[in-house]
C-alpha cells in the first residue's frame, strides 16, 4: 500500500479523507481470575458488520485531520477525544475505496478513562445502535484452541484496519513478534 507522511497526504488534490484511531491503555485485570488481559484495545462493530476502528471520513478544507477525527469519536463514542499529530502514524492510499487516503493515530489512555468512553459508546453517542452496533475489546491472551487473539483475526475486517491492528499491536509492544506471528498463523489455520 502506497504511503505518505501526513503532510504529503495533504498536499494531494482529488483524494479523500479518512480518519480511524486505535484507543488503548494498560490494565491489571485478570479474566477467570487468572488470566491477565494486560492490555484494553478499543474497536468497533460497524453497522455493515465488519471491525473497525472508531473514526471516518474528515473534509479537511473545513477541519484539521485531527478536530475531523475528535468529531467524529464525539458521534462514535461519545466523548470527543483530543487527538494531536503526535498522535498521528500512518497515512497511507486505501485499498477498499478510489480516491481515499486513510489516516491512523494511537492513543495511549488510562483503565479509568477507556471504561468511561465503553459507557459514554453507549449512554451518550449518537450512532450507537445505527452506524456503530457497539464497542469492543481485542483478546490479546491466548486461550486453547486458538481462542483469543486468534479466534479475533479470524473475523472480518473493513479495509487495511486488520493490517492496522497488527502493526500498532507490535509498534507498542503489546505482544512480542513471537505471539503476533502465533497469533496470525493460528488465525489463518483457521480461515481454511
Ligand atoms: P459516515 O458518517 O456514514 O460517512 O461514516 P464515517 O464518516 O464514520 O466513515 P467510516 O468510518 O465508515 O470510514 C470511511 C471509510 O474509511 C470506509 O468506507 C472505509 O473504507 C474506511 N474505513 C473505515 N474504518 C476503517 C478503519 O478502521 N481503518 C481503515 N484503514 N479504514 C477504515
Ligand atoms: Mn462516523
Ligand atoms: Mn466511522
Ligand atoms: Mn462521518
Ligand atoms: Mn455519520
Ligand atoms: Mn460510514
Amino acid at each position: 500500500l502506497e504511503q505518505f507522511t501526513r503532510e504529503d497526504a495533504l498536499r494531494r488534490e482529488g483524494y479523500r479523507h479518512a480518519c480511524h484511531i486505535m484507543l488503548y491503555g494498560d490494565s491489571s485485570a485478570k479474566l477467570f481470575g487468572k488470566i491477565p488481559i494486560k492490555h484494553i484495545v478499543l474497536m468497533q462493530m460497524r453497522f455493515d458488520g465488519l471491525l473497525g476502528f472508531p473514526g471516518g471520513l474528515v473534509n479537511p478544507s473545513k477541519e484539521t485531520l485531527e478536530a475531523g477525527l475528535s468529531r467524529e469519536l464525539h458521534e462514535e463514542v461519545g466523548v470527543a477525544v483530543p487527538v494531536g499529530v503526535d498522535n498521528h502514524v500512518s497515512s497511507c492510499l486505501s485499498p477498499s475505496c478510489p480516491q481515499l487516503i486513510t489516516h491512523f493515530y494511537i492513543k495511549k489512555m488510562t483503565e479509568a478513562e477507556l471504561r468511561e468512553i465503553e459507557r459514554a459508546a453507549v449512554a451518550a453517542a449518537t450512532d450507537h445502535g445505527l452506524e456503530v452496533l457497539g464497542m469492543v475489546r481485542v483478546p490479546l491472551y491466548f486461550l486453547k484452541n486458538g481462542g483469543g487473539l486468534p479466534y479475533f483475526l479470524s473475523h472480518s475486517f473493513i479495509s487495511n484496519s486488520r493490517a492496522q491492528l497488527l502493526s500498532a499491536l507490535q509498534r507498542c509492544r503489546l505482544l512480542s513478534q513471537g505471539e503476533l506471528e502465533k497469533a496470525v498463523r493460528q488465525a489463518e489455520q483457521m480461515r481454511r
